[in-house]
């Protein structure tokens, strides 16, 4: 998959507040390729999830084009978005979506409830092995520690084996041993020849990076290849 982001920008409306509108993202470029891992960092505030979210189809630019192989996303209709990115896009959010009244082995099984390819259980049992989720893979998600939800928002990540994978502070709530762990699975998708895409403010992070960009002032400054 390659995915071509041109011109992005976004505004937020913050005339409620009275503070009017606050331009986070000007005309930013961006080309995402299969097998490489690209890093952005940046300080709180800098505009980061905003451009994870636009890069993944969740939130429309105010302007500006992105392409996944050509295909304008946010010109589909809605239908089309929405399968696109369930068999595409893997998406690890910043704060934590589990549905707490199901199983671990049930959340990470839920995209592909909606797109399934056949192998899901066998991907489940891999990924609950590799993220050390096997004494809990039964145990419901509104009991969960931090750094287990987290685990669990990777495995439901990887579960459709999708293209593209955007991690927001992926490693966000987990110790050294266990960060490394969530890094090498999104290296091992990368060697496998998804395009990922990781926010994090940890500098360790930066250390799997094939291209590391940093957010500054609304646009992307490239720092390393
Ligand atoms: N829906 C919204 N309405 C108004 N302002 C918003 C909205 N979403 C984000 N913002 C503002 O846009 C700016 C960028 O937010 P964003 O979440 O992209 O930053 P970030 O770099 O991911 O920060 P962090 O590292 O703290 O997660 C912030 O000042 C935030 O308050
Ligand atoms: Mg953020």
């Amino acid at each position: 998959m390659l995915i071509t982001a041109h011109g992005i920008s976004r505004k937020y409306d913050r005339t409620r507040s009275s503070q009017g509108s606050l331009q986070v993202l000007s005309e930013t470029d961006l080309t995402i390729e299969g097998g490489k891992i690209i890093v952005i960092y940046g300080r709180s505030g800098s505009g980061k999830s905003t451009l994870l979210n636009i890069l993944a189809g969740i939130l429309s630019p105010s302007s500006g084009t992105v392409r996944y192989d050509g295909r304008d996303i946010y010109s589909l209709p809605d239908r089309e978005l929405s399968v696109l990115r369930c068999k595409e896009v893997g998406y690890i959010p910043q704060l934590h979506s589990a549905v707490g009244t199901l199983s671990v082995r049930e959340n990470i099984l839920l995209p592909s409830a909606v797109i399934g390819n056949g192998k899901e259980n066998l991907k489940s049992d891999e990924l609950i092995e590799q993220l050390d989720l096997k004494e809990i893979c039964n145990v419901r998600a509104n009991v969960l520690s931090g750094g287990e939800l987290r685990r669990l928002s990777v495995a439901r990540a990887l579960i459709n084996s999708p293209s593209v994978i955007f991690a927001d502070e992926p490693t966000n709530d987990l110790d050294d041993d266990t960060s490394q762990l969530v890094l090498q699975q999104l290296r091992l998708a990368a060697q496998n020849g998804a395009a990922v895409v990781i926010v994090t403010h940890e500098l360790f992070a930066r250390d799997y990076a094939d291209v590391l960009l940093r957010m500054q002032q609304g646009s992307l400054v490239r720092e390393k290849g």
